[in-house]
């Protein structure tokens, strides 16, 4: 983390889980478990038809909301997808965007996922992008040229203001709910570089202002660890992100330094 230059973000991905019902009581044990100062944005990315409820129960303990998708169309003839325009309507100030389980269940292209990211800008809503390597990808020594090429994808046509309002998630596929995290070094060293793509591109000022995500299997145990690492500025958590007691402890492990 360096909390001078950036936010510090802990970002939950309830994937398809949880139902509208449970939203209200998982945010009352959060509140009680979660630390009353805190110096971290903390945001719960729900299922859409979740996003008001998670708006209304989060609005006094500073939870915001956000999305796992958004359309890169902006309205019209696209039965089942949610425009941006929608996803603020209901109050979500954030949405996942490039999500490696989207990528492959749903042919996600880079392009794809430069398009939403753009639709999200528009509208005033932080697009959270995804990248990481396959473990394939990683063996062949692939991993950073492939992050580097995910990410200026990812950004094509996202000017030096845009740039400010976006979080990059670092998630290694192969450690995304497999219970095997990336060591803090692995994961400092993608994000480091993720870092310096984006200098390349935007130059210092706005490479130091971007926050960059670490996720897969992260939880109550290793975020410490990973968290002190100079260039993760926070987390995105799947499966540690179901369990209150277990979100509250990562939210927590933002207070070290
Ligand atoms: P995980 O998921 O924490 O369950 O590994 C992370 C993610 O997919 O965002």
């Amino acid at each position: 983390m360096n909390r001078k230059y950036r936010k510090t973000v802990i970002a939950g991905n309830w994937k398809m889980n949880q139902l509208n019902s449970g939203v209200k009581p998982f945010i009352e044990e959060l509140k009680a478990n979660m630390p009353k100062a805190r110096n971290c944005d903390v945001v719960l990315c729900t299922p859409a038809v979740m996003i008001q409820a998670m708006v209304r129960a989060g609005k006094d303990c500073r939870v915001a909301a956000g999305g796992q998708d958004v359309s890169k169309f902006e309205k019209g003839a696209y039965t089942g997808e949610i425009s941006a325009d929608m996803l603020v309507d209901v109050g979500a100030k954030y949405c996942i965007v490039g999500h490696s389980e989207r990528r492959e269940y749903h042919h996600e292209s880079d392009s794809l996922v430069n398009e939403k990211a753009k639709a999200l800008l528009s509208r005033g809503i932080v697009p959270i992008i995804c990248v990481g390597e396959s473990l394939e990808q990683r063996e062949k020594e692939l991993t950073m040229s492939y992050v580097a090429y995910q990410v200026r994808a990812a950004l094509a046509g996202i000017d030096a203001a845009q740039i400010r309002r976006c979080i990059i998630a670092y998630e290694p596929i192969w450690a995304i709910g497999t219970g095997r995290t990336a060591t803090a070094e692995q994961a400092q060293e993608v994000c480091s570089e993720i870092r310096s793509v984006i200098r390349k591109l935007y130059g210092a000022r706005s490479a130091r202002a971007v926050s960059i995500l670490y996720g897969g299997s992260m939880n109550a145990k290793n975020a410490a660890e990973l968290l002190a690492m100079p260039d993760i500025d926070g987390g995105l958590i799947g499966g540690a992100s179901l369990k209150p007691v277990d979100f509250a402890a990562i939210v927590a492990a933002t207070a070290q330094e």
